[in-house]
């Protein structure tokens, strides 16, 4: 399933708002459709919005008054700032759009020609390499799946969530081609619902044996030794193991403790922020009510009733078994973990979304 595709100069997205009902793609021409896009969340998952927004550059860049040389980079650094304004937490944003700046930063001597072409190559090998990566995680998070498990997961970090094969599914894809006789309990994930509408497709597309649950059932399912293990992917990690995930996976973190049960964190290298020391750092996005207040258009609450609609929460790294990345697994203490597997390098990511 390939939820991104660059295609003759336009990025082709699947509507994941629409699914699993339709299967449609947009046409994002330029850079603002591509930031709503990832707003509204048809575009949505930690790289795969890493992975956009690094077209919405290209595109961008290729919109450009390319007269002035110094204004075209200004431009640049604008188009740079609307992308970075549109999702706050999940940290492949940054790390994509700066990847893409910095890219045509160190070919300023060429010309702006020269760049868009250079800049569409290095948006292309972003999403390259994300796939790559996922097959990584997929292999080595195949080594803590028992021969036969049932496993539970939350939110959608499936191809869906990146440019194909997934984080937490990949683990769950590699483990099923390496024969092993796999069921996946998959969370609704109230309010956007990306367990019931996504992971479901995703799994059942696939004929992987699944079993949708509200989230208020993995306790109960827990504690008749239903569940083997908990994985899930990330958003963002910051340097002292703390995972920002979908809301409802710090729940199921504290519920897998409470049953010895272990609790597994599936996310490529882009994902850990080594500029953020610890989880309350991270900053968490607050979405509009009406997703809480409203299912399919229906409303379910009664009118100006006080809502609080965060989109994400921290689980501690004392709850975290293990962290699958794509350079291999990583146990606590995570602090020197993450320091040696990331080579401890700090980004800059400006501007992390301070005004959403
Ligand atoms: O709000 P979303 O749907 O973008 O949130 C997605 C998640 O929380 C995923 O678990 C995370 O991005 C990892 S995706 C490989």
């Amino acid at each position: 399933m390939q939820p991104i595709i660059w295609e003759n100069g336009c990025l082709k997205l699947i509507d994941q708002t629409k699914l699993p009902l339709e299967k449609i793609y947009i046409q994002c021409k330029d850079h603002q459709s591509v930031a709503d896009a990832i707003r509204e969340m048809r575009v949505r998952g930690a790289p795969a919005i890493g992975a956009a927004a690094a077209y919405g550059m290209v595109l961008g860049a290729r919109d450009l008054d390319d007269r002035d040389k110094e204004e075209w980079f200004k431009g640049l650094d604008e188009i740079a700032e609307i992308l970075k304004q549109t999702r706050p937490t999940a940290v492949n944003l940054f790390w994509a759009i700066e990847r893409m700046l910095s890219t045509a930063r160190s070919k300023k001597h060429l010309g702006i020609r020269e760049i868009q072409d250079i800049l569409e190559f290095e948006a292309e090998k972003i999403a390259r390499e994300d796939v790559e990566s996922n097959y990584a995680i997929g292999r080595h998070g195949n080594q803590l799946i028992p021969q036969k498990a049932n496993i539970l997961t939350h939110c959608n970090a499936g191809a869906l969530a990146t440019v194909d094969y997934g984080t937490a599914l990949g683990v769950i894809r590699a483990a099923r081609s390496a024969g092993k006789d796999i069921h996946v309990f998959v969370d609704e994930t109230r309010p956007f619902l990306q367990g019931a509408r996504l992971t479901a497709f995703e799994l059942m597309e696939e004929g992987i044996p699944s079993t949708l649950i509200t989230d208020n059932m993995a306790g109960y399912i827990m504690s008749k030794g239903m569940v083997d293990l908990v994985i899930v992917g990330a958003d963002r990690i910051a340097a002292n193991g703390d995972v920002a995930n979908k809301i409802g996976t710090y729940t199921l973190a504290v519920l897998a403790r409470e049953h010895n049960i272990p609790f597994y964190v599936a996310a490529p290298i882009s994902t850990i922020d080594m500029n953020i020391e610890k989880g309350e750092d991270i900053p968490i996005e607050e979405r509009n009510h009406d997703e809480v207040v409203y299912i399919q258009g229906k409303r379910i609450a009664p009118e100006n009733v006080k809502v609080f609609n965060p989109a994400f929460d921290v689980t501690p790294d004392k709850l975290i078994t293990a962290i699958i990345t794509d350079r291999g697994i990583i146990r606590p203490p995570y602090k020197d973990a993450l320091k040696e597997i990331t080579g401890g390098t700090k980004n800059d990511y400006q501007d992390q979304g301070e005004d959403n």
